[in-house]
């Protein structure tokens, strides 16, 4: 399998050398694509252009999105898709207590209100019965972000049968999770909006960058001039709006407040390559995932590995697990000790941390609390080898049998 060449530097030895929890995997295939875009414009143009709006269509031909914007990161991505909603001032936007910041974030800088609901111990995603009890509390809300933590996929059988009952739009943060299917489909399909992000970190990468995926092209014209400094179009074809002279170019008309959330061409050059990565990058995530799921399940007196829902497919981010024997902390620096990093579940429960408290929230979401306290993830990205997973195991066996 020399798709990518993905060879260790060196051999591993285990101790000396740190096992990341992710990190980019690219080769020459990506440095030839950045120096030949760097030439083919001799250095003139650096913004995001011909090769951007390849990579977009090739995203959106892989997702089944009719549109997609690519941007300078996930959580760009996010603050689009919420200001491309355009919804009213103050509308109540519903998101899970365990979450990634810029999610909740992007809510208020868009100008809405966030409404936080507890998350479920056995997958980190969004409770759908909580969702349930604030959509009955508050039928005006209007829009929801699933958030994919982990690449673990929430229940959208469920969440999107709740949006279209009360007219709500639904948003999935699929940052961790691109490649991940549900019912067959690629995740971002069952979405009004979904949205990834190709830090290094991420399944496929840019080195920052993200992208935002629609089917609804109003949507998608207000994400791209949020994106593109609020001006109304690319081109130079003369204005519709009103107030301009007739022949003043799209380029120099601006219809919404913007910012610059652009993307260089170089990311494009990149994220093409990586796209061809994808199924690879995902079949060794999942092997990974299922040697790490094999390895901990062997203690369940200590350790709960998350599940997926029914009929998802994740393309897995990082490990997630749940530690209920002993206090993390134990676990965390035995592993620190052997040189294993491990990460916290993102902000475990938003409501704990001081920008909680802007929130509204559904109770004290007791559940995304314990995954706070409890909850950790380690790596199983290409760069996980099997030498690595099998001082995992070791470390994993020699810990639990210190308790
Ligand atoms: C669930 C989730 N949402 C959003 C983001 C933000 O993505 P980015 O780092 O590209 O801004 C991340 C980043 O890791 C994430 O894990």
């Amino acid at each position: 399998m020399n798709l990518m060449n993905i060879k260790p530097l060196k051999k591993f030895k285990p101790v000396k050398d740190r096992i990341h929890y992710g990190g980019a995997v690219i080769t020459n295939k990506e440095i030839s694509a950045l120096l030949a875009t760097i030439n083919e414009n001799g250095g003139f143009n650096w913004t995001v252009g011909k090769k951007g709006s390849e990579f977009e269509k090739a995203l959106a031909k892989y997702t089944g999105h009719k549109h997609v914007i690519f941007t300078n990161s996930g959580s760009s991505g996010l603050l689009l898709s919420l200001l491309a909603l355009d919804l009213p001032k103050n509308s109540l936007v519903v998101l899970p207590a365990t979450t990634f910041p810029t999610a909740f974030s992007s809510v208020i800088y868009a100008g809405y209100k966030p409404l936080v609901v507890d998350s479920k111990v056995e997958t980190f995603n969004i409770d759908e019965k909580e969702l349930e009890k604030a959509f009955r509390k508050h039928p005006n809300i209007k829009a929801v972000i699933a958030v994919n933590i982990a690449g673990n996929i929430p229940n959208l059988v469920a969440i999107r049968k709740l949006t279209k009952k009360y007219e709500s739009k639904l948003i999935l943060d699929n940052c961790d999770g691109f490649g991940g299917v549900y019912d067959n489909k690629p995740v971002e399909s069952l979405a009004d909006i979904a949205v990834t992000s190709f830090h290094a970190a991420h399944i496929i990468t840019t080195g920052e960058g993200g992208a935002v995926f629609t089917s609804d092209g109003v949507i998608a014209n207000r994400a791209r001039q949020y994106r593109d400094w609020g001006r109304e179009d690319g081109d130079d074809a003369p204005t519709q709006l009103a107030g301009l002279p007739s022949d003043y170019p799209r380029r120099y008309s601006y219809p919404v407040l913007g910012f610059n959330l652009k993307p260089l061409e170089l990311q494009a050059a990149v994220g093409l390559v990586q796209l061809k990565k994808l199924e690879i990058f995902k079949k060794i995530r999942t092997n990974n995932f299922k040697e790490l799921h094999r390895i901990f399940s062997k203690y369940p007196n200590l350790f709960k590995p998350v599940r997926a829902e029914e009929k998802s497919e994740p393309c897995w981010f990082s490990f997630p697990i749940f530690i209920h024997g002993v206090p993390k902390s134990d676990l965390v620096n035995y592993f620190a000790k052997n040189n294993i990093e491990t990460r916290p579940i993102f902000a475990g429960n938003i409501l704990s941390h001081p920008i909680g408290n802007k929130a509204k929230s559904l109770g004290t979401c007791p559940n995304s609390s314990k995954v706070l306290r409890n909850g950790l993830f380690i790596g199983l990205s290409p760069r996980t080898t099997p030498d690595m997973i099998k001082f995992i195991e070791k470390t994993v066996d020699n810990f639990a049998q210190k308790q």
